[in-house]
């Protein structure tokens, strides 16, 4: 069975869509599934931010496809690992936490870089380009991290 990854931010346009684009570029997808959502209803169905989908083919990563969703309770029994953006999406999540057993699903990302130290990914939604380039660097970084973390478990 694949092991199944989400990525959570608010909206689900513009750092879900990137977190999601990138790692699957870099794992087996006979292996993993990785897919995004956010906790917010505000963008549901929406294509990710036209400046998310700019800086993802910069560097070689088409994320066109992906349509907005929102998190529900039954994502806890759908995924493996799920990892939010920044703090406020980790305590949405936690909010809807059945059990320990979902609550252990549940990491910030930056975790995989710095642990312990609750570091965000920043919003980038009312930022200009320069903001959504940081975003992939750090994102970048993270999902190497990630791999790493998920070849030696798996
Ligand atoms: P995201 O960014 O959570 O990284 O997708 C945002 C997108 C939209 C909004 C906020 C953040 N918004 O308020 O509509």
């Amino acid at each position: 069975m694949k092991t199944k990854i989400l990525m959570v931010c608010l909206g689900n346009i513009c750092r879900s869509p990137l977190a999601e684009g990138i790692l699957a570029s870099k794992l087996d997808p006979s292996k993993f599934e990785v897919a995004s959502c956010g906790t917010s209803n505000y963008h549901i169905g929406k294509k990710p931010d036209n400046r998310s989908i700019a800086v993802a083919k910069k560097y070689g990563i088409d994320i066109t496809q992906q349509k907005a969703t929102q998190f529900t309770t039954s994502d806890f029994d759908r995924y493996d690992y799920i990892y939010p953006m920044d703090r406020s999406n980790l305590e949405n999540i936690l909010a809807l936490a059945r059990n320990e057993e979902d609550t252990a699903k549940v990491q910030l990302i930056l975790e995989s870089i710095a642990p312990n130290e609750q570091l965000e990914v920043p919003d980038p939604y009312y930022s200009s380009n320069d903001g959504f380039e940081n975003v992939y660097k750090i994102l970048n970084k993270a999902c190497n991290n990630i791999k790493r973390q998920l070849q030696n478990i798996n």
